[in-house]
């Protein structure tokens, strides 16, 4: 209360109150705002590694794919020979693993993401030494190799952030041999297993949800011949296996 132009001490308590309220407030949008900054970049961290947030998640992403990506690899035909590429190869692993494979063979790998190719040269830095593995930063849109020269292309929880699957995959065939294949691997589709889970944060990362039907129709109106697809229904997994047609 004013008495003659003088603030009362009620009138004090109230303001110091109201003062109080509104630097919460204010605290509270802050720590809002930060949160949101930081997930926003982790998820951005997720998608296209750069930096080393990025990094740590590629880490983690060697260990947690590697049954995934064993299991994919047993549904294709490895010979010790074979030219193969792997793209979007992100910490590296499937390359060492390819490189194990194709035992006579040479394994090249490209990922979009400055940070990818970094931790997958040093995780495969003895393979780069002796001349069997390469590793470049690029775009599936637009591959840095001729036409007709890969046995095998790979591609292991990569294909739902290719920005326009059809032309992406038909970049991936223009490289592939002449009865070569491309096999794309992902630990969730549509009917998945743990796709519920799963679809909220695909959501936030901005991924494709395709079904085992999209999948086999996109390999098919890419140009791509003896098509299978191939479901582990108890974890929810899917590979899809297609070859340039002779
Ligand atoms: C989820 S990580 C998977 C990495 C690895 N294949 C694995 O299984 O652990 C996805 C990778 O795909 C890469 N990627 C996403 N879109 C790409 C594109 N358009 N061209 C090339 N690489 C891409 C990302 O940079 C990231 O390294």
């Amino acid at each position: 209360m004013i008495v003659s132009g003088r603030i009362v001490h009620e009138d004090w308590e109230a303001l110091g109150y109201v003062a109080m309220q509104t630097v919460k407030a204010l605290e509270l949008l802050i720590f809002c705002a930060l949160f949101s900054l930081a997930a926003l970049y982790t998820l951005n961290q997720v998608r296209k590694p750069t930096k080393w947030v990025g990094r740590f998640f590629l880490g983690i992403m060697n260990a947690s794919h590697s049954n995934l990506t064993d299991w994919g690899l047993q549904h294709v035909r490895i010979e010790k020979g074979f030219a193969i590429l792997d793209v979007g190869c992100g910490g590296g692993r499937t390359i060492q693993k390819l490189a194990g494979l194709a035992t006579e063979g040479m394994i090249w790998g490209v990922d979009y993401a400055q940070g990818s190719v970094t931790a997958s040269r040093r995780k495969n830095a003895q393979l780069i030494r002796t001349g069997r593995v390469e590793i470049k930063q690029a775009s599936v849109s637009q591959l840095p190799f001729p036409e007709n020269n890969f046995d095998l292309v790979t591609a292991v929880e990569t294909q739902y952030y290719w920005p326009n699957l059809v032309k992406d995959m038909q970049e991936v065939l223009r490289v592939l041999k002449p009865g070569g294949t491309l096999i794309v691997i992902a630990e969730n589709h549509e009917k998945g297993k743990h796709n519920k889970l799963q679809r909220p944060v695909m959501g936030l990362l901005r991924t494709m949800n395709l079904g085992v039907d999209d999948q086999q129709e996109l390999f098919s109106t890419a140009g791509y011949t003896n098509i299978q697809m191939f479901v582990k229904e108890a974890k929810g997994w899917i590979c899809g296996i297609g070859e340039k047609p002779l």
